[in-house]
């Protein structure tokens, strides 16, 4: 059965959280919304995972991104687990001060509602875990993207925050972003759009590659965006950003 599907609605759920009792639609409010759960409370990978999560927190919010965590277990376990989170990251271990809240799912309805599980990671009592979910929610609430990674195996939150990038980028405009895609870096025609349509939305130029097929379907376009060379995306840019350098 699958479960939630690109462009579905994302529920409205009511959930108990570090910040308090809340409706996830009104968090979110008009922005965008990270929503990603993790196994247990107290593991190692998912510490290390929280800690990344709370120092990229000001590039999410750069963008527009609400952050919220969830893990099945309970407000005292989130609470007490915060601490060492901040110790990990050499900051003050004060409760609760990580910048987003974390879902307490105890009971595991959420996780199971959400098609979370991990059938193949179980706790002591036999239960399976929640996996590494992630699902990026759109200021309209349909879901825009998710992710999912077995609990043995901790997500790059840097690829998040690029993958963010490009979802902003292409919900505003008609392009596609290529493989290793970062700020700058050429955009991709879409396949689907004549060449006369592009050479007008595009008056920075099309750059199309020779392929042996003869089809003009690899065709580039410089940023429309282009955030310039000066900008620090918040992580590392490998690819160049002249179009004619890919041909
Ligand atoms: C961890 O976060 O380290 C972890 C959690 C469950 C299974 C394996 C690793």
């Amino acid at each position: 059965m699958p479960g939630l599907l690109l462009g579905d609605p994302f529920p409205d759920f009511e959930a108990e959280t570090t910040a308090g009792r809340m409706k996830l639609h009104q968090y979110l409010g008009d922005s965008w919304g990270i929503l990603f759960s993790h196994p247990k409370d107290y593991t190692p990978v998912c510490t290390t995972e929280l800690g990344r999560v709370a120092r990229l927190s000001s590039e999410f919010s750069k963008r527009g991104v609400k952050l919220i965590a969830l893990s099945i277990d309970s407000l005292e376990d989130h609470c007490g687990w915060s601490k060492d989170i901040l110790a990990y990251n050499c900051e003050k271990s004060e409760c609760c001060r990580l910048p987003f809240p974390i879902i307490a799912d105890s009971k595991r309805e959420l996780a199971v509602s959400l098609g979370m599980l991990d059938p193949d990671e179980k706790d002591k009592d036999g239960l399976p875990l929640t996996a590494r979910c992630v699902f990026i929610i759109g200021p309209d609430k349909k879901l825009k993207l998710s992710l999912l990674y077995p609990a043995t195996t901790g997500r790059s939150f840097s690829e998040i925050l690029r993958v963010v990038d490009s979802l902003q980028l292409t919900a505003e405009r008609r392009v596609a972003t290529p493989a290793e895609w970062k700020p700058g870096d050429c955009v991709m025609v879409p396949p689907n759009m004549p060449e006369e349509d592009a050479a007008a939305l595009f008056p920075a130029g099309v750059f199309t590659k020779e392929l042996p097929s003869g089809k003009k379907y690899l065709r580039y376009t410089p940023d429309p965006h282009d955030l310039g060379e000066s900008v620090d995306p918040g992580y590392s840019l490998i690819q160049p950003r002249q179009c004619t350098s890919i041909l």
